[in-house]
């Protein structure tokens, strides 16, 4: 990676506003994939999607893809067969990345740190947000709005970088969404994340309650 990006990688963790975090996506929006994929060996969306794909009854199933980034994760599920997946992130310029690839039905830029009032309630048999959980991006304040979207017996998949983890409050919360009976803990496991720079993360899987 070059230094000037890499300048920019360490600005997404430095952001003290959304303005900063949408401004740094920005400039980095075009060598983002070549930088995390080659550059870093970020595995999350391929991990992150296979684990998915092991409750997911079906190719049909709907997907949404929070955070989607430029669409790694959405390149993923195309691969395994996947076609009606959507694409929400706050960025429009990694949005537009996204739409380039093809992989997608419907894109929402959208505030997940807000109520997402453009999504309908029970409308995903899956969501999946990869890589947006973690330092000076989207706090834990956003299951909620994964889970009213995702259809009652549907699936939340998400990851959650080590370090941020418990710092940020989502451990808590997860904790808190599982007593109320919001979701129930599938499988969470600790997986390797950006290899390259011996990063891992929490690889969560929730299945959302009858509520
Ligand atoms: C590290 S990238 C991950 C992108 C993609 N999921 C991947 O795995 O490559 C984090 C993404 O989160 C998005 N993001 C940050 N804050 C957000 C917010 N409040 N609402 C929606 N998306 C947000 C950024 O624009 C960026 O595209």
């Amino acid at each position: 990676m070059s230094g000037s990006n890499l300048e920019l990688w360490k600005a997404t963790y430095d952001a003290e506003t959304q303005d900063q975090l949408n401004d740094a996506y920005k400039l980095w929006c075009t060598d983002y994939d070549r930088d995390c994929v080659q550059g870093m060996g970020y595995v999350g969306p391929m991990t992150a999607c296979r684990m998915l794909d092991t409750y997911l009854e079906s190719p049909e199933s709907r997907v949404l893809d929070a955070g989607c980034g430029t669409g790694l994760v959405g390149q993923v599920l195309s691969k395994h067969g996947y076609g009606r997946v959507d694409a929400m992130d706050i960025s429009k310029d990694m949005l537009q990345v996204a739409k380039e690839k093809d992989v997608y039905n419907k894109f929402f830029q959208a505030d997940m740190s807000e109520p997402l009032e453009v999504l309908n309630d029970d409308t995903y048999d899956a969501s999946i947000c990869v890589g947006t959980f973690t330092y000076k991006h989207v706090g834990p304040e956003a299951f909620n709005e994964l889970i009213r979207v995702t259809k009652p017996g549907g699936y939340v998949c998400f990851t959650i970088r080590d370090g941020a983890y418990q710092e940020y409050g989502y451990r808590k919360r997860m904790h808190e969404l599982e007593a109320d009976n919001q979701w129930e803990l599938l499988e969470m496991a600790k997986q390797d994340y950006l290899i390259k720079e011996g990063v891992t993360a929490k690889f969560c899987v929730y299945r959302v309650g009858n509520c």
